[in-house]
C-alpha cells in the first residue's frame, strides 16, 4: 500500500492545486505528455516515429497490449475489429428512436451505455475481460457515430466494408462511398494523433471510474461526458465555429482585436501541460494543407494559418491539438456538429487502455478538499428560520 502524503505542518496552510496542475496521480505505461519539451510519447514511440507510418489499427493495438503487432498479431487485430463494427439491429434500432435534435455526443454517450447493455460479459471483472470489451467499443463507436451522422440527416446507416480500414471505413459509412486514398490516410493520422494524451481530463474521469471496480462501458460512457465539454474535446467544433464567423482571411485581424477586448477565448488555443508548440499540430496543420490542396479550397486553411499569426501576435499562444483538426475534419465533409464524436473515435483507444492499466493495478482514486464553508452553525428549526 501507498504511504499517504503527510499532512501539513502545524500553522502552515495546506496547498491546494486548483484543477489538479502538476499534480502527478498515478504512474502510467501508455503514454507521455512532455510539456518542457513539448513532445508526446505513446509506449515508448515519439509520435514523429507513428505519423504517416504506423495506421491506427496498429497504435491502437500498441496502446492496448504495449507492443507494435507484428504481421500476424495485426492481421488478428484486424480481423477482431471487422469481427466487431457492425452494430447489432436491436443498436441500429435503439439508434433511429433518439431525437433528431439530439446532440451527437449526448447520442454518442448513450450509445456507449446500449453498447454495455448488450454486453452479456459487461459487468465481469478480469481484466482480460476488458480487453474483449475495447475491441468492441474500438471497432464500433466510429460505426456509431457515423449512424448517428447519418440519422441526422435522414439517411439510413451504412454497413462497414470488411476490405477497407478503420479510418476509410468510417468515411465510407458515413458518405456512402469509398473515400479517396488522400482522405483515407488523413483521417488514419488524426486517429493515430489523438489516439492518446496521458491523463487528460476525460482519460482521468475514465480512470476514476474504473477504480471505484465499476464497469468498461461505465467509464467510457463518463469518458464521453468529460469530453464534450468545450475546454476539451467541444474546442474542435468550437473552432470551426470560430473559422466560420470570421470568414474570410481579411477579417482574421479586426476579430482577434475583437476578441481580446471582449476577453474572450480562442478556440483550439492554450494548453495546460504544453509550454510550446503542442506536437500534435504540426502534423495536424500539413494533413490540413494536403487537404485543402487536394480539393482545391484553401479558404479554411488560409484563414486558420493567418489566425494562428495574429493570435501569437496579439496573445502569445500557441495553437493546440484541436485548432488545424477543425479544417482537417471540414476537407473530410464531416459535419461541424459531428467533430467532438471524431475525437471520441480517436480517443477511445486511449480510454481502453487507461481503463485496463486502472483495473490492473487499482487503487481507488479519492483526493481530498480543503473544506472553505462555515463551521459551528446549530440547527433551527423550520418555524423559526428567517422567511
Ligand atoms: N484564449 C484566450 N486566452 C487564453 C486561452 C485561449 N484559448 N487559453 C488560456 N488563456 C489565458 C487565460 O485567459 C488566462 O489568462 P489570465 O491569467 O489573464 O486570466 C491564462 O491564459 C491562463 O488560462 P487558464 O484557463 O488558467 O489555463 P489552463 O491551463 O487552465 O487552460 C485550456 C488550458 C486548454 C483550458 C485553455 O487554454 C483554454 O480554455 N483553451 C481554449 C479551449 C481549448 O482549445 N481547449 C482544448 C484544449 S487541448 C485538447 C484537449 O484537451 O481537448
Amino acid at each position: 500500500m501507498t504511504a499517504p502524503a503527510s499532512p501539513p505542518a502545524p500553522g502552515t496552510a495546506p496547498q491546494v492545486a486548483k484543477g489538479l496542475d502538476s499534480v502527478i496521480a498515478d504512474e502510467t505505461r501508455i503514454s507521455e505528455v512532455d510539456g518542457q519539451r513539448c513532445e508526446l510519447i505513446y509506449q515508448g514511440y515519439h509520435l514523429d516515429e507513428l505519423v504517416g507510418k504506423a495506421s491506427y489499427e496498429e497504435v491502437s493495438y500498441l496502446l492496448l497490449y504495449g507492443a507494435l503487432p507484428t504481421r500476424q498479431q495485426l492481421a488478428g487485430w484486424t480481423a477482431q475489429l471487422n469481427t466487431h463494427r457492425s452494430l447489432q439491429p436491436e443498436m441500429v434500432a435503439a439508434l433511429t428512436q433518439f431525437p433528431r435534435t439530439a446532440r451527437p455526443m449526448a447520442a454518442l454517450r448513450t450509445a456507449v451505455s446500449l453498447l454495455g447493455l448488450y454486453d452479456t460479459e459487461a459487468d465481469e471483472e478480469p481484466v482480460e475481460v476488458f480487453y474483449r470489451k475495447a475491441v468492441n467499443a474500438i471497432a464500433k463507436t466510429p460505426t456509431i457515430v457515423a449512424a448517428i451522422g447519418r440519422l441526422r440527416q435522414g439517411q439510413p446507416p451504412v454497413a462497414p466494408q470488411p476490405e477497407l480500414s478503420h479510418a476509410a471505413n468510417f468515411l465510407h459509412m458515413l458518405h456512402g462511398c469509398a473515400p479517396s486514398v488522400e482522405q483515407g490516410q488523413a483521417l488514419d493520422a488524426y486517429f493515430v494523433l489523438l489516439a492518446d494524451h496521458g491523463f487528460n481530463a476525460s482519460t482521468f474521469t475514465a480512470r476514476a471510474v474504473a477504480s471505484t471496480k465499476s464497469d468498461y462501458y461505465s467509464a467510457v460512457c463518463a469518458a464521453v461526458g468529460s469530453l464534450k465539454g468545450p475546454l476539451h474535446g467541444a474546442a474542435n467544433r468550437k473552432a470551426m465555429e470560430m473559422l466560420e464567423e470570421i470568414g474570410a482571411p481579411e477579417k482574421v485581424e479586426p476579430y482577434v482585436q475583437k476578441t481580446v477586448a471582449d476577453h474572450k477565448r480562442f478556440m483550439g488555443f492554450g494548453h495546460r501541460v504544453y509550454k510550446g508548440p503542442d506536437p500534435r499540430a504540426k502534423h495536424l496543420k500539413e494533413y490540413a494543407r494536403r487537404l485543402g490542396e487536394h480539393r482545391g479550397e484553401m479558404k479554411w486553411f488560409a484563414i486558420s494559418e493567418r489566425l494562428q499569426e495574429a493570435v501569437w501576435n496579439a496573445k502569445k499562444l500557441y495553437i493546440n491539438v484541436d485548432f488545424y483538426s477543425a479544417s482537417l475534419l471540414h476537407y473530410l465533409d464531416i459535419p461541424t456538429e459531428l467533430f467532438t464524436t471524431m475525437f471520441a473515435c480517436a480517443r477511445i483507444a486511449g480510454w481502453s487502455a487507461h481503463i485496463i492499466e486502472q483495473a490492473a493495478n487499482n487503487r481507488l482514486i479519492r483526493p481530498l478538499a480543503l473544506y472553505t464553508g462555515p463551521r459551528n452553525l446549530r440547527f433551527v428549526p423550520i418555524d423559526q428560520r428567517p422567511s
